[in-house]
């Protein structure tokens, strides 16, 4: 039903009337592959380099790919797998080539799903579920030996993989050429998980790190660059200027040199500045960025979180509110034993059987690691350790927190 007031017929008015910010926005998405890739030659030309050998015929080695977040790794590697690709069709051969995010749901949550993934990107029909894992292997082996090529599987974001089925998998995956007669397997594995390695098999470790690309953090000039190419066709003349590129770019530099989170930025502000109305970008729509960024990160993270987790969490929360309300309290730092308190009385009112509080101390520096508290350990001489726990999350995103974990325990 239409309901008339006062003001609705000019609600959207001045959004019909105001001229568009952007000109293509997924030119600014993360997952758009630009034209030019910038200032990752040396990478570019380390990985062709490696994987050359396809050209003629030959086997390229495994190569390990590995860096921190937004360093360019998955678009560098597509880019250089599409372009042999390329040139290998130019003259008449095929390569075949698999990509597999092993962080996407339901696709390598179990070796069973990641063989029919790497079947399905095959071209083959595999029901999700039902045959026996072997069979599949034998299907896969079968389709990769049908013909005398060279398959490259990039396996992006591996440490996720490894987390879930182990390394065994990756074992018999590197041993498979020993028995492929007329075919080659050569296995890209990304990861931004800088210590995944040190973790692993020893055996897998030497056959997947055959070769080693580092990926190294982009510097505020080379994130300046990257922005600049991606918002000239993302944006409409004028709309960004270069101290908003600038700022855009130190800003992601000072935080480990992420591409990725550059341009959210860039786009992010860039949004938040139609909304308002205005016609270009100005600085502190870039600020008000960051804040909504780091507020959708935080929340993001803790939704992800495992219920006992959230009821650590919440319990937190509470005491720290407590604490924070008892004026008459001097002493308000937040030990282990106030949080378990809590976490009980939390658990009882939501219906869950309690942990020991052994284990919520574990959880406790598991939200520690995740940067949402600072829990420090503080000896009580013979009556042994507890932490000093506080809250490290600025005050919006915990307001925001709060009301998630309300819906689910309050
Ligand atoms: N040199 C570059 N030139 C142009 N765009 C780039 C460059 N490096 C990264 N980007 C862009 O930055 C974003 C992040 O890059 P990419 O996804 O390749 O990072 P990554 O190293 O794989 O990160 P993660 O470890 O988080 O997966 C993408 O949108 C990509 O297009
Ligand atoms: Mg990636």
């Amino acid at each position: 039903m239409l309901v008339s007031t006062n003001v609705s017929y000019n609600i959207f008015a001045k959004y019909i009337e105001q001229e568009d910010i952007f000109n293509d926005k997924k030119t600014l998405s993360s997952s758009f592959i630009p034209q030019k890739i910038s200032h990752r030659d040396a990478e570019l030309n380390q990985m062709g380099s490696i994987l050359a050998p396809a050209l003629k015929g030959y086997h390229p080695n495994n190569i390990f790919v590995y860096g921190t977040c937004g360093t360019g790794k998955t678009i560098c590697t597509k880019f250089i797998i599409s372009h042999l690709q390329e040139i290998i069709k130019q003259s008449g051969k095929s390569l075949r080539s698999v990509y597999i995010n092993c962080k996407m749901k339901k696709v390598a949550d179990t070796e069973y799903r990641l063989f029919a993934q790497l079947l399905k990107e095959m071209g083959e029909c595999v029901p999700d579920t039902g045959l026996p894992t072997d069979v599949l292997y034998r299907r896969f082996f079968e389709r990769v030996d049908s013909k005398p090529s060279t398959l490259i599987i990039i396996l992006d974001e591996i440490d996720a993989l490894v987390k879930k089925v182990g390394d065994d998998f990756l074992y018999n995956l590197t041993r498979i050429n020993q028995e492929l007669k007329r075919s080659h397997i050569t296995i890209i594995g990304i990861t931004n998980d800088l210590s995944f390695r040190d973790n692993l098999d020893l055996r897998v470790k030497s056959s997947l790190s055959e070769e080693e690309i580092l990926f190294k953090p982009y510097n505020a000039v080379q994130l300046r660059d990257i922005l600049m190419e991606r918002a000239d066709g993302g944006f409409r003349p004028g709309v960004v200027s270069d101290t908003v590129l600038g700022k855009c770019a130190a800003l992601a530099a000072q935080e480990h040199g992420d591409a990725r989170r550059a341009l959210d930025l860039l786009r992010v502000a860039g949004e938040l500045a139609e909304r308002a109305g205005e016609p270009s970008i100005a600085e502190n729509h870039i600020d008000m960025a960051q804040q909504k960024l780091d507020m959708d990160r935080v929340t993001e993270t803790v939704r992800g979180q495992p219920s006992q987790s959230q009821a650590v969490l919440y319990s937190i929360i509470k005491c720290q509110e407590k604490a924070d309300n008892q004026k008459a309290w001097t002493d308000k730092r937040l030990l282990t034993g106030d949080v378990f308190d809590n976490y009980l009385a939390v658990c009882k009112a939501g219906g869950m059987k309690p942990l020991t509080q052994r284990r919520i101390s574990d959880l406790i520096g598991e939200l520690d690691m995740l940067g949402i508290i600072t829990a420090k350990v503080i000896s009580k001489g013979r009556y042994g350790r507890t932490r000093d726990i506080s809250l490290a999350v600025k005050e919006e995103p915990l307001a925001k927190i709060k009301t998630l974990l309300q819906e689910r325990f309050g």
